[in-house]
């Protein structure tokens, strides 16, 4: 039966769902209509940056929570569940961090110290953590240009859900990706990663697919299904994590179509996999999106309302998904 929903937020509540957007504190200050849209059509938020290691802790021991905590303030006044983005990742450390070479036990130390006050601070506020961002390589293999990986080998990984379920054991604690839509070497090699941190009694529950692809991606709908279903059915919980699908410029009212049509594809594949409870968008408007400067302006309007706010077709091709 379908139902009839004005806004993404009851469609995907209707439907067991939560439908989410990455955020920042500051446009939701500044922009009214930003925080309407946002407060609106989403039940669960994710820090676009302000929860990321080079914000939270810029000096060593000194932590800065006031950002991160004014994003929690207005997801809890419009009951939206938090994302909590991320704990450990190469990119966004800060430099007293990113730039010395620590030794592996100093470096595990501060990973810990880290995470005990960060996971802390958010402690009952934070249903949920990408604890570890992109430790793995396209190879599969884990990815050895990142600065923990220099510092303390493949260690960092699991002690960085150790130490985020001693800080919080009510948090559901993901592994997040991107190029993992497909089997291939890296979702193979996660998928190994994750039957070992299982097998070891590491504290996981869920893994975060990214969704980070341009329109010409056509996704291939069983293949897509049946890898999301292989991660599922480890038992663990699948979300996705950081959608969006940038379209190559000049964009054409047909390639805001193709985007429509490709989003539809996106939404049933998540929702005929049946393991995944959470869509999150890597932000909701072309207004605001880190797409166009990231491809130095090759792609744009990667997401589901325009620069003026006005809903795309993307919008209402999501919409109807979430509706059926
Ligand atoms: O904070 C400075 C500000 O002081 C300065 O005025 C401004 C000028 O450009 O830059 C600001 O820093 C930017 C920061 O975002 C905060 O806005 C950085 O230049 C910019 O590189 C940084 O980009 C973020 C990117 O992660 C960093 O790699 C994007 O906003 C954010 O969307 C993106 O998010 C990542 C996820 O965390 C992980 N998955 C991939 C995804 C896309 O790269």
């Amino acid at each position: 039966m379908k139902m009839t929903c004005s806004t993404l937020r009851e469609a995907a509540q209707k439907a067991g769902l939560l439908v989410g957007s990455a955020c920042c504190p500051h446009l939701i200050e500044q922009d009214p209509e930003y925080a309407a849209i946002l407060a609106r059509e989403f039940n669960c938020i994710t820090a676009e940056n302000c929860m990321k290691p080079m914000y939270l802790q810029p000096q060593h021991g000194c932590f800065e929570f006031n950002a991160a905590d004014r994003l929690c303030l207005f997801a809890e006044r419009h009951q939206q569940k938090i994302r909590g983005h991320t704990l450990a990742w190469h990119q966004q450390m800060p430099h007293w961090l990113r730039d010395a070479r620590f030794d592996k036990k100093e470096a595990l130390d501060i990973l810990d110290d880290h995470i005990a006050n960060v996971v802390g601070h958010f402690q009952g506020r934070v249903f949920c953590w990408d604890v570890v961002n992109e430790a793995l390589a396209t190879n599969g293999r884990w990815r050895t240009d990142c600065p923990w990986f220099k510092m303390t080998g493949p260690d960092y990984v699991a002690a960085a859900f150790r130490a985020a379920n001693a800080a919080d054991s009510d948090a559901l604690l993901f592994y997040n990706d991107y190029e993992m839509e497909l089997p291939c070497l890296k979702s193979d090699g996660c998928l190994l990663m994750l039957k070992r941190f299982l097998k070891e009694g590491v504290p996981i529950h869920g893994v975060g697919f990214q969704y980070h692809l341009g329109v010409e991606n056509r996704l291939d709908f069983n293949t897509c299904v049946a890898n999301l279903k292989r991660f599922g059915d480890l038992g663990l919980q699948v979300h996705l994590t950081e959608i969006d699908m940038g379209i190559p410029v000049p964009v054409t009212e047909e390639s805001r179509a193709a985007q429509a049509e490709e989003f539809t594809n996106r939404i049933r594949i998540a929702r005929a996999s049946g393991v995944v409870s959470a869509m999150v968008f890597w932000g909701f408007t072309d207004r605001h999106s880190w797409v166009p400067s990231f491809t130095h302006g090759k792609y744009d309007e990667a997401l589901l309302f325009d620069r003026g706010y006005k809903p795309k077709p993307a919008w209402q091709a999501v919409m109807n998904e979430l509706c059926r």
